[in-house]
């Protein structure tokens, strides 16, 4: 019994279910469509209760290894937006910063700028086949099992979010990760996004490859994985541009950490 018990706690071993979750789910969803985004990126009204009955279907009353990204494709379809042109921004291994450039929607837009993102933003779900339908005391992480129910959940966002793309798009990457190449092909940017840009819509990715200030550049633009990127970039018939650190990244790094020796360089 006790072998397992350690079984189970150490396959579940992430938090359950968000507490009072629909209540969030439809706070959000009405803080998003009339204060938060209103302006910046308004929507035609959704009906917040009805998008949180499809999203709850997608994974209630299952087992929370056993939900297919397929379905969450009616709630998907519900709560799908267009994105305004040439605003587009990916991110991968590196989200602080790439949300502080895209300011919720201002500069660019990200997943989590767009409703479906927003309203999912850091919960955690996961079903039972008991009731209530949803698991409050532990949920398995993505890499437990194949079909994870928040896994599908945001393969399926990012699929839909790429395929709404119009113009030129950006993805930032971190160049100075040790654990993390800057471009990696199983990440939801390779599997889903890249694959998933209309092409015939998108005609380049622009790449910010940013480094932590005093950090070792460890991939900058022309080397390591950002070869392998540019090459599928360009295998899908987009234009690559690529750029380590751009003026716009650096001073919002300078903002933070004035004194760093590469702000006092750029004086
Ligand atoms: N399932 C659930 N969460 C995951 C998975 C997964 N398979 N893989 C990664 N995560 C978590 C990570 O812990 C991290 O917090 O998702 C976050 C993003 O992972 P990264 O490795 O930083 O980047 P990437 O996998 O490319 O995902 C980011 O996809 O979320 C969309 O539009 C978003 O462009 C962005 C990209």
């Amino acid at each position: 019994l006790l072998a397992a018990l350690v079984l189970v706690t150490s396959a579940a071993s992430r938090q359950g279910t968000t507490p009072n979750i629909k209540e969030v789910f439809i706070g959000r969803c009405w803080d998003y469509q009339e204060i938060r985004y209103n302006t910046i990126l308004p929507i035609e009204q959704k009906n917040c209760s009805h998008l949180w009955d499809l999203f709850f279907k997608a994974f209630s009353y299952h087992a929370p290894c056993d939900v297919r990204q397929v379905n969450y494709d009616q709630y998907l379809q519900e709560a799908k937006q267009s994105l305004p042109a040439n605003k587009a921004l990916f991110w991968s291994g590196i989200y602080n910063l790439a949300h502080q450039f895209s300011d919720n929607g201002i500069n660019y837009v990200t997943l989590e700028d767009t409703l479906i993102g927003y309203l999912a933003n850091s919960l955690t779900w996961c079903g039972q086949e008991n009731y209530p339908g949803m698991n409050f005391s532990a949920c398995p992480t993505w890499t437990d099992c194949p079909l994870e129910a928040s896994e599908s959940f945001w393969s399926g966002a990012s699929t839909t979010f790429a395929a709404a793309a119009i113009g030129p798009v950006v993805l930032m990457v971190d160049g100075s990760n040790p654990n993390k190449p800057a471009y990696r092909r199983d990440s939801f940017f390779g599997k889903y996004e890249l694959p998933g840009l209309n092409v015939s819509k998108v005609p380049s990715v622009q790449v910010i490859v940013t480094h932590a200030l005093g950090a070792v550049k460890l991939e900058v633009c022309g080397n390591g994985t950002l070869v392998t990127l540019q090459n599928d970039i360009e295998a899908r018939g987009m234009t690559y541009t690529c750029d380590d650190n751009p003026d716009s990244v650096m001073y919002l790094l300078c903002a933070e950490k004035p004194d760093c020796r590469e702000c006092k360089l750029a004086k």
